[in-house]
C-alpha cells in the first residue's frame, strides 16, 4: 500500500514540490545520485572503475514533452561519452550509458517513437566511437512494446544495444526467451514501477520467482545477461545458476544502483565477479528518488517526515 502511494507520488506536481523542497532531501539524494554535472557522474566513474567495479550512467530525467528538450538530452549523452572517452573511462565497456525512452522523445505528441530512435541511434554513434555501450532503461508497463521495437530495430546496426526486462511483468520469461541470441545484452532486474495485476505479478514471492525463470532462460541461452539486483536470494541463485550453465565470469556481470549496498558490490568484485554500478547524475531526480525510497519500507519515514515539515 505504502509502496503504491509513493509510487502514485513520482508523478504527482505537488508531491514534487513539497519533496524537493524539503529540508532533508539534499542528504537522501546525494545518497543515491552523483551530483548535477556531468564532471562530477565522471569523477564519481573514475572512482568507481579505481575500486574493480564498471558504470553504467544515467542522465536523469523523464517524460520529454518538446522535441528541443529530447535533442538536448541526446546532446547531453553524447558529451558525456566524449568525456569519459577523453578521460580513458569508456573503452571496452568499462562506464556504459542507460538511456530512458521518454527522456529523448518517446512520449513527444508527434511522431515520438521515430524521434526517439533517432535520438538513441546517435548516443549509440557517440558510445562506439568512445568504445562503449548503451543500455535502454525500462519504464512502465504501457512503453515495454515500443522499447523492444527500438532495440529489435537499433540492433540491426548496434547488435551491443542493451534493454531491461522486468521480472513483475507476466510477459517477462517469453521476453527473455525472444531476446536469448548471441551477444543479446538482456538487463534483468524486478521492475520499479506499479503496474495493473492483468499485466503484472501482485505478489513479491511471484515476482521473484519470475525473476528465477527467466535469469535462467538467459544463463542458458547465448547472450550476455546482465542481473541487476540486490536481493541476496536471488544473487546466490544467479551464482548457483552461472555455475550450472557452465559460464565464466565474463560471460554475464553483476548489477547495482548507486548507494544500494555499496559492501555487497565491493565484496562480489572481489570474488572476481563483473559488478557494474547504475549511476545517476543530473537535477532532475524527483522520479528516480522516489522510486527509491519505494523500494525501502525504512525510507517511508523519511517521505513522511519531509511531508510533515512542510505544512
Ligand atoms: P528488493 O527490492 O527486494 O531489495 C533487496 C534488498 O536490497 C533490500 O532488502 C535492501 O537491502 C536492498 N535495497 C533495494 N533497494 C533499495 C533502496 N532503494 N535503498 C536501500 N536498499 C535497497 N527498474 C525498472 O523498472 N526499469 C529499469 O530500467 C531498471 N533499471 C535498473 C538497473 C539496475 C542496474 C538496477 C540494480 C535496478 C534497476 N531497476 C530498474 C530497479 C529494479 O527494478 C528494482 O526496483 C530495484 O533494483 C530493487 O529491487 P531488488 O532486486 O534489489 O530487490
Amino acid at each position: 500500500m505504502l509502496r503504491r502511494m509513493l509510487l502514485a507520488a513520482s508523478s504527482s506536481d505537488r508531491a514534487r514540490r513539497l519533496i524537493t523542497s524539503a529540508p532533508y532531501t539534499r542528504g537522501v539524494v546525494s545518497r543515491y545520485v552523483a551530483g548535477d554535472s556531468a564532471a562530477q557522474a565522471v569523477d564519481v566513474t573514475r572512482e568507481l572503475l579505481a575500486s574493480g567495479l564498471l558504470v553504467t550512467l544515467d542522465h536523469l530525467g523523464e517524460d520529454t514533452m518538446a522535441p528541443d528538450q529530447a535533442a538536448a538530452v541526446t546532446a547531453g549523452y553524447s558529451g558525456l561519452l566524449g568525456q569519459l572517452a577523453a578521460a580513458g573511462l569508456a573503452q571496452g565497456g568499462r562506464a556504459e550509458v542507460s538511456v530512458k525512452p521518454t527522456a529523448v522523445g518517446l512520449e513527444l505528441a508527434e511522431h515520438g517513437e521515430k524521434t526517439a530512435t533517432e535520438n538513441i541511434a546517435r548516443i549509440c554513434a557517440a558510445a562506439r566511437a568512445a568504445g562503449t555501450t548503451v543500455t535502454l532503461d525500462m519504464e512502465d508497463h504501457t512503453r515495454v512494446e515500443a522499447t523492444l521495437r527500438i532495440v529489435r530495430e537499433l540492433r540491426a546496426d548496434y547488435p551491443d544495444l542493451g534493454c531491461v526486462i522486468q521480472s513483475s511483468l507476466r510477459r517477462a520469461v517469453a521476453d527473455c526467451a525472444a531476446l536469448a541470441r548471441p551477444g543479446s545484452r538482456v538487463r534483468l532486474c524486478k521492475g520499479a514501477y506499479d503496474s495493473p495485476e492483468s499485466v503484472a505479478f501482485p505478489a513479491r514471492r511471484d515476482v521473484d520467482r519470475s525473476y528465477a525463470r527467466a535469469l535462467r532462460v538467459l544463463m542458458a541461452g547465448p547472450g550476455y545477461p546482465m542481473i541487476a539486483t540486490h536481493d541476496p536470494r536471488l544473487l546466490r541463485i544467479a551464482a548457483a545458476q552461472a555455475e550450472l550453465a557452465g559460464r565464466p565470469a565474463g560471460s554475464y556481470e553483476y548489477q547495482m544502483l548507486y548507494g544500494v549496498r555499496p559492501a555487497e558490490q565491493r565484496r562480489l568484485a572481489g570474488t572476481g565477479a563483473q559488478v557494474r554500478v547504475y549511476v545517476p547524475y543530473g537535477s532532475d531526480w524527483y522520479g528516480y528518488l522516489v522510486r527509491r525510497l519505494a523500494e525501502r519500507p525504512a525510507n517511508v519515514a523519511f517521505f513522511v517526515r519531509s511531508l510533515a515539515s512542510q505544512r
